[in-house]
């Protein structure tokens, strides 16, 4: 294993080192419940020990199990998985419904669906998919301190939650004596976002209105383990900001909807000239620029390919000065 210290870092609440890449097993083949073994092989033989699943990800969950099983190496793998995503439906009118499902009983189910899925006895990581706002932060506190009391999760935490309600929860757990939030993942990468990437509210930290939260992320000890942070693909290489102004077919209109501003073309630009010149691809510097922003930060990123996977990986120590960062975003 790497020993690199670039390439791993501590989540407050968990005793082993976790790398900084996160496996993103939201893809194809581990949604549709196929074996993903050689992918998740190379990824933990080359030290990368972080899994992010969900319960909504389809069987990605029933796969990951399988491998776990197979490999008899659960006590190798930071396994993060996520409850309590909202129900998405269409209403009798046509029109798209959300049920929220943020209740100590629907937590409590998808937990045990996912403890069941998964088998395994303890999740290391256990974020709430989407938040409620409609619920106390501090009832929702006590809810998640009951599965850590009971040794069903290890850590929690929300995904898409604002920070000032990660601070919400952490706040009434401290003074509570229950188990804070320590965990937050949002959206962030280079390019910033014009849409809500998933539905429901996706929370992002990317952008100048999100300044605050990522000054709050630094002064705070709540890891980030940050999702699409290759802006879902927006900085594979495979694309040009030509390809975006075209409108090249090739190209989903959602996706150009969300990721084709002009700024980010230009940081699209910037980094494909900057990654010439170090002589790496165009993701690993996408990537390893969100390191350089200061915050405890944990990258979640999903490839159906070792070696991508493995270069997205060497990416985290590649060299990258303060000056090259702020020119990458276009300063
Ligand atoms: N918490 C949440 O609400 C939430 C939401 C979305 C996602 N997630 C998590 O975040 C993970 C990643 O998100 P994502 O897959 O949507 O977006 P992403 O990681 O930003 O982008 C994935 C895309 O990048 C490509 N890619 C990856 N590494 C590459 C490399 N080295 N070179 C070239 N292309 C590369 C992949 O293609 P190839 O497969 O061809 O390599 C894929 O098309 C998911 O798997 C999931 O675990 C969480």
């Amino acid at each position: 294993m790497s020993i690199s210290s670039n390439k791993y870092g501590y989540i407050p609440g968990l005793s082993r080192q976790v790398s900084r890449l996160f496996f993103g097993c939201a893809i194809r083949p581990m949604n549709l419940g196929q074996d993903a073994g050689e992918l998740l092989d190379a990824a933990l033989e080359n030290g990368i020990n972080a899994f992010d699943t969900a319960r909504v990800y389809g069987e990605s969950e029933a796969s990951f199990g399988r491998w776990l099983r197979t490999r008899s190496c659960r006590d190798r793998v930071i396994l993060l998985t996520k409850g309590g995503h909202p129900d998405f439906s269409r209403g009798e009118d046509g029109n798209s419904q959300i049920t929220r499902r943020i209740s100590r009983k629907e937590i409590r189910d998808d937990l045990e669906k996912s403890l069941l899925t998964l088998r395994v006895d303890e999740i290391d990581i256990y974020l709430l998919h989407r938040d409620d706002p409609s619920v106390p932060a501090e009832e929702i506190a006590g809810w998640m301190d009951e599965l850590v009391k009971e040794g069903k999760v290890r850590t929690i935490g929300g995904s898409n939650w604002t920070h000032q309600r990660i601070a919400a929860a952490r706040e009434y757990a401290l003074a509570h004596g229950l188990t804070p939030f320590t965990v937050s993942s949002p959206h962030f990468s280079l390019a910033e976002t014009q849409t809500d990437l998933y539905g429901d509210n996706c929370v992002t930290l990317t952008g100048d209105a999100n300044a605050e939260a990522r000054a709050w992320y630094r002064e705070n000890p709540v890891a980030v383990i940050s999702f699409a942070s290759l802006s879902q693909g927006f900085f594979s290489g495979r694309w040009t900001s030509d390809d975006f102004r075209s409108h090249d077919a090739r190209l989903k209109p959602e996706f150009i909807q969300a990721f084709g501003s002009e700024k980010n073309l230009l940081r699209l630009d910037r980094t494909r000239e900057l990654a010439a010149e170090k002589g790496c691809t165009v993701s690993q510097l996408a990537l390893r620029w969100g390191f350089s922003q200061g915050m405890n930060l944990f990258a979640a990123v999903g490839s159906t390919s070792p070696q991508r996977m493995l270069e997205n990986w060497q990416a985290l120590d590649l060299p990258l000065s303060a000056e090259e960062a702020d020119w990458l975003t276009g300063k």
